[in-house]
């Protein structure tokens, strides 16, 4: 299996019921697929880790370069697993936009930055934690 973390940037900001429809096709799709992982979205920036067999994430990841609601797709970590590290998410999701002071608090070590593909590029291992982080929040 393989997985694959990436940081984007919006090309706009995008609504509620857009990231929730983003959210339900990606939910369809990643149960055919096999494809489990977490999406974090913040200020118009998103992170993403996929993991699955190595063909469907290779797939998956294409399709998402060429979305044209994103751009600055950026490979962050690319990995061989032998463990899913999210096996119980289709796609995890959190708005952080959405989260209060008091909750981003425990996080705010990876937080005091711009949240942007470049920012991430040089720090990857940055990302993987940050969403690692996020999965003992989740209730799915
Ligand atoms: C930030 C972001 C994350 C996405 N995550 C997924 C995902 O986890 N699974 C998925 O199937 N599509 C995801 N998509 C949507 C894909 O880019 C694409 O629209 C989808 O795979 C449908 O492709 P198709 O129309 O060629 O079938 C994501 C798009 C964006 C912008």
């Amino acid at each position: 299996m393989l997985s694959i973390v990436y940081a984007s940037s919006a090309v706009r900001l995008f609504t509620r019921s857009e990231l929730v429809d983003l959210l339900e096709v990606s939910h369809t799709a990643n149960n055919t697929h096999g494809i489990t992982g977490m999406l974090l979205y913040r200020g118009g920036n998103f992170i993403q880790v996929i993991e699955g067999e190595n063909e469907e994430v290779l797939q998956l990841y294409e399709n998402i370069k060429a979305d044209p609601r994103h751009k600055d797709v950026t490979l962050l970590t690319q990995d061989p697993i032998t463990t899913r590290q999210f096996p119980d998410w289709s796609m995890g999701f959190r708005n952080l936009d959405k989260m209060t002071e008091e909750e981003l608090a425990g996080y705010s070590d990876f937080l005091d930055n711009d949240f942007s593909p470049a920012f991430f590029k040089d720090k990857p291992t940055r990302a993987y934690i940050l969403l690692l982080s996020f999965k003992d929040s989740m209730t799915d």
